[in-house]
């Protein structure tokens, strides 16, 4: 195991800038944390509240101590940023998605191979102990073959007017925040889409572009078949910091994550809001196909982050990837897929057909 230590960067110092600066602190390969935002003002005021080092990206990509940039800018600079960076010789880290269209994306993956470069885009959903058990079980065989993922997420997106996340358009919510749940069918089912069909309804949201709820159904290149079931608006809203315990507060007011995983011989549910991961067996009794409830594993309030959403977790796992020279365990060629998978349903939602994955462009 390394103990090599270096200097790191963070572009963009928003929400999750904040997360990435906090993972580096913990991870013990970091020495000095540099933090970039384009207004000069903004910069030296967010480096201050989060106790890093102001720096300008020429700067950054021309210090040789500084040897990991993550990206945690808004979506439509990851592209730009990302080929800076590997172009720089840094190893990278990158926020989903990629970019905005899949030829930018082809490109990155092609550069990144041409300078046999590290790139790593965050789904962390692969680091989040609730879906890393469910995956376990999966592989060990207990549920049989994954043939049937149901998806469930219903919840207010708080999404401020003018924010540039209330500024996109069309499907921009698929790539924004269900890439994470389309990303975790295609893990669960151990197989890629082969074909995609979607349907969104006139918007609720009265201030935003974007569809602000889908319903996607896809079937898996081995039969099995997987449906997401989203809407933005339905839960009760609520603002964070008058819930000390916000996910009690969820439980019962219409927010709902939940996967349930089906296999030929037993069923896995995960359930973010009632912190409650759930397995059952099926038994052939010789008359009948019998079901019976397993195993049930709780979690408590502090354990959330690292169950539900462990993006401090993978960041200090990917800074130890980089420090012992290992290779992305998510790496682009396979964000990619689950970026062809969110277009597909995007098209399918645009042009009312079903869309076969083999018609979508592919990096190769
Ligand atoms: N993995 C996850 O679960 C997860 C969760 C939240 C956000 N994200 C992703 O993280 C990214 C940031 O989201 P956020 O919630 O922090 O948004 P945010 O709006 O809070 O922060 C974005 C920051 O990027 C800065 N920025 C804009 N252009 C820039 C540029 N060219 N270079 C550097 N910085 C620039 C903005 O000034 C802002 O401070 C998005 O891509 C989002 O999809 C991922």
């Amino acid at each position: 195991m390394s103990t090599e230590k270096f200097d790191v960067a963070v572009l963009g110092l928003g929400g999750m800038g904040s997360t990435h600066v906090g993972a580096a602190k913990q991870s013990p390969h970091v020495n000095r944390i540099y933090g970039y935002e384009p207004d000069p003002e903004r910069r030296k005021q967010r480096a201050e509240e989060l106790g890093i080092i102001p720096a300008d990206l020429p700067e950054i990509l021309a210090n040789p101590e500084i040897k990991f940039v993550s990206i945690a800018s808004s979506n439509n600079t990851h592209i730009e940023l990302a080929e800076a960076a590997l172009r720089a010789g840094k190893k990278v880290m990158c926020e989903k998605p990629m970019g905005d269209t899949l030829e930018e994306a082809t490109k990155l993956i092609k550069l990144n191979q041409e300078l046999n470069g590290f790139l790593q885009i965050g789904f962390e959903l692969h680091y989040s102990t609730l879906y890393m058990k469910a995956k376990e079980w999966i592989d060990q065989g207990i549920i049989g073959d994954v043939v049937n993922i149901q998806t469930r997420y219903l919840c207010t997106v708080h999404h401020a007017k003018g924010s540039w996340r209330s500024k996109g358009k069309g499907s921009f919510l698929i790539g924004e925040k269900l890439s994470h749940y389309l990303d975790a069918q295609r893990w669960f089912m151990g197989s890629e889409p082969d074909t995609v069909f979607s349907v969104s309804s006139p918007r609720v949201l009265p201030y935003v572009e974007y569809h602000d709820n889908h319903n996607i159904t896809t079937r898996f290149k081995n039969g099995g078949v997987g449906v997401l079931i989203f809407t933005a608006y339905t839960a009760e809203s609520y603002h964070g910091e008058q819930y000390p315990d916000l996910l009690a507060k969820q439980q019962d007011d219409g927010h709902v994550l939940q996967y349930l995983i089906i296999g030929t011989k037993g069923m896995i549910e995960t359930d973010v809001f009632r912190r409650r991961l759930r397995r059952w067996t099926f038994t052939d009794t010789g008359e009948r196909l019998d079901s019976a409830r397993a195993e049930e594993i709780n979690y408590t309030m502090a354990e959330d982050n690292a169950w539900i959403h462990n993006t401090a977790g993978q960041n200090i796992r990917i800074l130890e990837l980089v420090a012992n020279g290992k290779a992305p365990e998510v790496p682009p060629e396979d964000a990619y897929q689950t970026m062809r998978f969110c277009f597909a349903a995007g098209e399918s939602e645009a042009t009312g057909k079903i869309i076969r994955m083999d018609d979508l462009p592919d990096w190769r």
